[in-house]
């Protein structure tokens, strides 16, 4: 099958949701991919955060291919050997309890709110007053199932689908005054995404989630937090919570967790773990033995990389600085460690830049019409950098000629 002929077939049989690229990957190595014509790609996006050991890992091969000749499917009506092993890593890493392993990150988010509600019930049955509200934040993305998209900030998502779950409030995004204003005794979760993803690489201020954290301390309500982009390594260290030195009640795992498996996660405390008993939740292919053993594996890796990722996150946006002072168009540099964007003042310029790239065999993406998003694999070098900052440069300046921008002005294409 050549490219043309896929697009043709997908338009065909497939339901219209995606707007891809013009480009037919068949192949991937360490931190590049080829297309179907053999033109290689210096991959900044790890499959949206996704691959962020690159691609054919050899420690995940090898285990992916040993487990996959022993043992890839149980259900959850019989033990195996990896799920316990694997949350045993994780409730170290997270400082948190106990881990519900399912497929996505909006499995992981339903089932956070599921929890938080659940929990909520519990605690009131000894007499306190009902708890069932949600407070999420504007701008946000937590997934398209129906309790994601309720949560889910941005009425684009939502409409379509309306009418929503019930129950749920929006403040806005690190409105200290607005959190305080909206929330009350029946709160039962404050929930957001420690650093917002495709909401633009927006990290939330210490003195907001610091004020989420002391306001559901005094009522008992929970603070979920989501870390499906920016959690496991991305920012150098294990969890971002880690950068504003507190620990939510609740955080979901996902995309990075099986290095390319279907594999999310739902952390959390004893305390809060009280609310569940068998039958409450559950999930036919969650947490199965190659995804869960992948993981583990995963998790062993991450272990040793968590420096690079500072040194080499640090290294990116020093580069990145130097780009803005020369770049007029550059507004803003966020993000952290390798979760990095750079916030452009033109729609047209920064779908061109990502056009300008994607040319020159560098995939990155655009989301919010104007961010170029960062989401390369942890094990990029220097250089990798170097290679990516000189064609951002070279865009950027094409891009300031007039005749050079040839892009339409809206061409939304805001992918999670
Ligand atoms: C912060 C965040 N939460 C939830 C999701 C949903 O994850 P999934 O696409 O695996 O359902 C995403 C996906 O991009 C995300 O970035």
């Amino acid at each position: 099958m050549n490219l043309a002929s896929v697009i043709k077939s997908e338009s065909e049989l497939l339901l219209p949701t995606y707007d891809r690229q013009k480009v037919l990957f068949t192949r991937g190595h360490d931190v590049y991919l080829w297309d179907s014509r053999g033109k290689k790609y210096l991959d900044f996006l790890s499959g949206l955060g996704v691959n962020a050991l690159g691609h054919g890992h050899p420690a995940i091969q090898r285990v992916l291919k040993k487990q996959a000749a022993k043992l890839i499917h149980v259900s959850n009506l019989f033990f195996h050997e990896y799920q316990s092993e694997l949350a045993k890593k994780l409730v170290k890493v997270s400082g948190l309890d106990r881990a519900f392993f399912c497929n996505s990150g909006t499995e992981a988010w339903e089932g956070a709110l599921k929890l938080a509600r659940a929990f909520a019930r519990v605690s009131n049955s000894n007499g306190h007053k009902a708890k069932w509200r949600i407070l999420a934040l504007e701008n946000s993305f937590h997934g398209r199932t129906f309790g994601s998209l309720a949560t889910t900030g941005q009425a684009k998502y939502r409409h379509p689908f309306a009418p929503m779950l019930p129950g749920v409030s929006f403040v806005g995004f690190n409105d200290v005054a607005d959190l305080k204003r909206q929330f009350d005794g029946s709160v039962c979760a404050v929930c957001m995404e420690t650093i917002q993803g495709e909401g633009g690489i927006n990290p939330v201020s210490p003195e907001f989630l610091q004020t989420a954290r002391e306001l559901t301390d005094k009522t008992g309500a929970l603070l979920i937090l989501d870390e499906i982009q920016c959690g496991l390594g991305r920012t150098g260290r294990w969890f971002a919570y880690e950068h504003y030195g507190l620990k939510p009640d609740i955080v979901t795992v996902a995309k990075p967790l099986a290095a390319g498996l279907p594999l999310g996660a739902i952390l959390t405390t004893n305390r809060v773990a009280s609310g569940m008993h068998p039958g409450m939740h559950g999930t036919t292919f969650g947490g199965g033995p190659l995804a869960t053993a992948v993981a583990i594996e995963f998790l062993n890796q991450v272990g040793g990389l968590l420096k690079h990722v500072n040194e080499t996150g640090d290294y990116f946006r020093g580069q990145l600085e130097s780009l803005a002072a020369k770049h007029s168009a550059i507004r803003e540099i966020r993000g952290l460690g390798l979760m990095l964007c750079l916030d452009i003042d033109s729609p047209d310029v920064a779908k061109a830049a990502v056009q300008y790239l994607l040319d020159r065999g560098i995939l990155i993406n655009r989301t919010h019409d104007t961010v170029l998003r960062f989401l390369p694999p942890y094990i990029i070098q220097k250089k990798h950098v170097d290679q990516v900052v000189r064609a951002l440069d070279a865009a950027l300046s094409a891009a300031s000629k007039p005749a050079a921008v040839g892009a339409s002005k809206t061409g939304k294409r805001n992918k999670n």
